[in-house]
């Protein structure tokens, strides 16, 4: 288990809720402490009240119907009821604030227009594309796999899936044509929406081309719908390629939403595991929503008319939960920003803050990091005083860059959510809520309502009792935000989450309780990385490093990064007729990129002639990890090596010197 900017509990000083926010909340300490304590000892009664916030077509009458158990792992919830979750995030908010802004559209270049869209005009751009999509022969339970830049068109997709009742499937624009391709092929995508060009940072990638290049690996059958963004040239594909802007201003600005079961799938996103290809994560449609708009209105203390902006990109999951389906669920105000922190400087993220007036803003630890680098002078330059809340997500936050946030960005004044969760949680599970949680920097605090989470000892899986423990981090029982089982294969579904510790959700992360019953997440403790706030399984940049003609084999680890959290460290064997060089290291980085994306890119590519094995020849993780961490002198036992000696010799040519 590797983890970069160390939580010390030196520095675990507990902050109290600040003043200003204990006044306007929906949750004081009192509240929340009954209403955890309720939603734990009656979920059966505490979510059935929490479902109605929800326009339901037929209510259900059936709220939790859950089994943790092999082999008949089963997850469901609201069974009976239908609704459409594009009729709750749009049409029920016509009559009341139809003409309130939906999304404010934050473009790459400043000098851009922002764009405000209002429920009514997110309403008729939903309704055509969903009518283009119909067009192309896209119904109910079809997958459409969205490759886009963060425009609105990326949100009106997702909805227009969801109002038809087809998956989505959303692939991170910095992802390769292999990835979208490998995406594609596994969810037998009918469509694939794109743009002819994503800015980002000033520079543009060419999505259009890469879409291109995937579908050279796809079925023939599937369609192309193309978002003339930046008007830059692509090729085209005629009776493949489809211009969507010009459909949607064809077709009708109706489209009839369709009556989903609860229990039907709402999306699918791929996520990085510590074994094989990405895993599609399955989303449910009524569970799923009960729970994106409840955390998005708790953790960040919503209220009506506020302006919140949740800096991730949508192909992400904290994009899908608190971007779209949260906020819009709620009827809030929701910035989607197409851009990065530092472009055209470091004050970009607080002048779009200034300008739009941000009530709440949420983030990750790695911007923190990366603006904290630039200096106070490009925070204290805007005017921040429409922040209330501020949030963090996607990693461990140290306790110097908690304090950077509080103190510099927040003036003391805004309770700091560290929220923990991930892909398969669909929301937050552990985190403070604003005005009743007392904080302490590099802890995710306490759970959300309904969330059981335990310290499991490691070894026997035995859940320690005592409120001071450390181990690993396992859920009790069903929420309706879990996902509900790896799309096409049920069997992954239970052996990588139900299987190392039976009964139990596993998370895959160590953590510690403290005293006071705080969470503190230590990080992976399999082999996944957390690069950028960006998930990321090892073996996936393995085996694109063994796809090379040239590595005979590879080995990946994570080491600490100042800004990024964990670095990707490489060890690479070279077939016996290649000699190393720093071109022949450009060579493999570069052919990660295109194998994967630039966020898998190496940052440190070792040559290793040996690599430690046991005598059975599994690769010694634990070892590489330490010597990556540059930390080789608690090696450990290394007896049981075949050959001892690789060791010395890695040690000596180590990269990570820091
Ligand atoms: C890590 C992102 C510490 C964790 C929503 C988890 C965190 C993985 C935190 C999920 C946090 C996420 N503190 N670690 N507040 N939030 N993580 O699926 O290791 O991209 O298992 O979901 O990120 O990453 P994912």
């Amino acid at each position: 288990m590797t983890q970069a900017p160390t939580i010390d509990s030196a520095h675990s000083d507990t902050v109290p809720v600040p003043a200003s926010a204990a006044t306007q909340t929906h949750a004081d300490a009192a509240t929340y402490k009954a209403m955890y304590a309720a939603s734990v000892s009656d979920p059966e009664g505490f979510w059935r009240e929490q479902g109605r916030r929800l326009d339901w077509i037929k209510p259900y009458s059936k709220v939790k119907n859950t089994n943790f158990q092999i082999p008949d792992v089963s997850i469901k919830w609201y069974e009976d009821g239908t609704l459409n979750v594009a009729a709750n995030c749009i049409d029920r908010h016509l009559a009341t604030r139809g003409d309130q802004t939906a999304i404010i559209w934050e473009p790459d270049d400043p000098a851009t227009p922002a764009q405000q869209i209002t429920y009514r005009a997110l309403h008729d751009q939903v309704c055509r594309m969903a009518n283009v999509f119909k067009a192309q022969g896209v119904g109910k339970g079809d997958r459409v796999v969205i490759y886009l830049p963060m425009i609105p068109q990326a949100a009106y997709a997702m909805l227009a899936c969801a109002r038809i009742g087809a998956i989505h499937s959303i692939v991170f624009a910095g992802f390769s044509p292999d990835a979208l391709a490998n995406r594609i092929n596994d969810s037998e995508a009918k469509l694939v929406i794109t743009a002819d060009e994503a800015p980002r940072g000033g520079r543009v990638t060419p999505l259009k081309s890469n879409a291109d290049a995937a579908l050279l690996h796809c079925s023939d059958k599937v369609k192309c719908l193309v978002v003339k963004h930046t008007g830059g040239q692509t090729t085209w594909v005629e009776g493949r390629d489809v211009d969507v802007l010009a459909e949607m201003a064809a077709v009708s600005g109706d489209c009839v939403p369709e009556e989903m079961a609860a229990e039907d799938p709402l999306f699918i996103l791929y996520t990085s595991g510590s074994t094989g290809k990405p895993k599609g994560v399955v989303h449910s449609t009524g569970g799923y929503l009960v729970y994106a708009a409840m955390t998005h209105q708790y953790t960040f203390d919503y209220h009506d008319g506020d302006v919140f902006w949740c800096t991730a990109d949508v192909g992400w999951v904290t994009g899908h939960s608190y971007i779209v389906y949260g906020p819009l669920a709620n009827g809030a105000i929701t910035v989607m920003f197409e851009g990065v922190p530092t472009y055209p400087d470091a004050s970009r993220f607080w002048q779009i803050c200034e300008k739009h007036k941000v009530n709440q803003f949420y983030t990750a630890p790695t911007a923190i990091r990366a603006l904290m680098g630039q200096g106070e002078s490009f925070v204290e330059s805007c005017d921040l005083s429409s922040l209330r809340v501020l949030g963090t997500v996607g990693e461990p936050i140290n306790p110097e860059a908690w304090n950077w946030y509080n103190t510099v960005v927040g003036k003391g004044r805004c309770p700091i959510v560290d929220t923990w969760w991930q892909t398969e949680t669909g929301g937050h599970m552990i985190t403070p809520l604003p005005g009743a949680t007392p904080t302490k920097p590099g802890s995710a605090t306490t759970p959300f309502f309904g969330v059981q989470p335990v310290v499991l000892e490691p070894q026997s899986g035995a859940e320690v009792t005592e409120t001071k423990a450390e181990g690993v981090l396992a859920i009790k029982d069903s929420w309706p935000g879990q996902m509900r089982t790896v799309w096409g294969d049920h069997e992954r579904f239970m052996s990588t989450y139900f299987s190392n510790y039976a009964g139990y959700y596993f998370a895959g992360d160590g953590c510690r309780r403290d005293e006071d019953g705080y969470y503190w997440i230590t990080g992976r403790v399999d082999d996944v990385i957390n690069v950028s706030g960006h998930r990321m399984g090892t073996a996936e940049v393995e085996s694109a490093l063994v796809a090379h003609p040239k590595v005979a084999e590879a080995a990946v680890v994570g080491y600490p990064h100042d800004i990024k959290g964990q670095g990707i460290y490489c060890f690479v064997t070279l077939m016996a007729s290649e000699a190393p060089s720093e071109e022949l290291r450009k060579e493999l980085r570069t052919w990660v990129r295109t194998e994967i994306g630039p966020i898998a890119s190496p940052d440190l590519i070792q040559w290793a002639p040996g690599l430690p094995k046991t005598r059975s020849g599994k690769i010694m993780r634990r070892i590489l990890r330490k010597i990556a961490e540059n930390d080789f002198g608690a090696l450990g036992d290394i007896s049981t090596l075949a050959e001892p000696q690789v060791v010395d010799n890695l040690i000596e040519t180590r990269m990570n010197r820091d």
